[in-house]
């Protein structure tokens, strides 16, 4: 089994590709459809989802897998081809989201920090998400950083829930992405790189030892972090160079090399800021994993734009999607420069 699931965690982040975090609940989805004035129902989230998934060079070259929502995995291309037919033929895995969200964590802190939860019942629903096609899966953990928290319980419980969780999807023939993310936005995001070093290397810690604790095979999982970077609210910004560096070191510093890839989220970050602190990261060079993407906003929001709700842009969205795969792509081997996002 280990083996199985390491073929599939190496093919996720094969050289020059990354994942397509399309994802989003029903109400992220809909914040993003009116944020281009689109009203979000069943069809509309379908229309743009294939649309994604349709753009042959993008999912063929530079996406290795797409993790996606229960709707999704279970609906249909206008055509009546399954969604995940159409992205198996392009060559890409289909993955999906098994946690139910980020909740209020009850106690000293109730308000500001969270629980992921969704362990109930996750045996069964993995055993019907591998019949439909999901061959690895994502759990997602978040981290607030204040001038007093993270608490030690909020990332104990978030750190333990995760490991709970990939134990079971490696029991059912799935690759855990594990996300745990330090959040750069949000309401509270006034903290410096510095102290977005200690709290990443903390959390990241913690979830090794949670990790090991419940057996987890390093060889079959797939880690999800956020880069070492300030939080969006500081006044003092660092320059890439800075965040490809402190993420580096923090990562030597916890991740072990067993571990065959580190797929980042853009958690807030620009297209072109997520992609050159990528690229940037990778000319660092001489890294014992694999370091690519597993992008949402930062793959997606020129494609959306592009779209906009409407049939005769889908070339257009396809194009901009496309062009961001590929610059991600060129990144996840330190090839990108500046001058190749004019090409476009
Ligand atoms: P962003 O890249 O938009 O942060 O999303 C990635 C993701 O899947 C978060 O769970």
């Amino acid at each position: 089994m280990t083996e199985e699931l390491a073929k599939i965690a190496q093919a996720m982040v094969a050289p020059g590709k990354g994942i397509l975090a399309a994802d989003e609940s029903s109400g992220t989805i809909k914040k993003r459809f009116d944020s281009i004035g689109v009203t979000s129902t069943e069809d509309s989230r379908r229309d743009y989802r294939e649309m994604l998934f349709r753009a042959d060079d993008a999912m063929k070259n530079y996406v290795s897998g797409v993790i996606l929502y229960d709707e999704t995995i279970r609906q249909k291309a206008k055509d009546g081809t399954t969604l995940v037919d159409v992205m198996k033929a392009a060559g890409s895995i289909p993955g999906i989201k098994v946690d139910t969200g980020a909740k209020a964590l009850a106690g000293r802190n109730a308000g500001i920090e969270t629980v992921t939860e969704g362990l109930d019942g996750l045996r069964e629903r993995l055993a019907e998400y591998h019949q439909l096609g999901a061959r690895f899966a994502k759990w997602r953990a978040v981290i607030t950083i204040t001038d007093s928290l993270p608490s030690w319980n909020c990332v104990k419980a978030n750190a333990h829930a995760l490991a709970r969780y990939a134990a079971l999807c490696q029991e059912a023939g799935i690759v855990p992405i594990v996300e745990p993310e330090v959040l750069m936005d949000g309401a509270h995001a006034g903290h410096t790189i510095e102290r977005c070093y200690d709290v990443t290397e903390w959390t990241q810690r913690v979830v090794f030892q949670e990790l090991y604790d419940a057996g987890v095979a390093l060889e079959g999982m797939v880690l999800k972090p956020n880069m070492v970077i300030a939080g969006q609210k500081c006044a003092k910004q660092a320059s890439p160079e800075q965040v490809a560096e402190l993420t580096v070191k923090c990562l030597k510093s916890t991740v072990p090399s067993a571990v065959p890839g580190i797929a980042f989220l853009s958690g807030g970050q620009s297209d072109e800021q997520a992609t050159q602190n990528l690229s940037l990261i990778n000319e660092i060079g001489d890294l014992p994993w694999k370091v690519t993407f597993s992008y949402g906003r930062a793959l997606q929001a020129a494609a959306l734009k592009a779209w906009g709700g409407k049939a005769e842009n889908v070339a257009a969205g396809q194009g901009a999607f496309t062009h961001r795969a590929k610059m991600n792509s060129l990144a996840a081997q330190g090839q990108w420069k500046q001058n190749l996002e004019k090409a476009a």
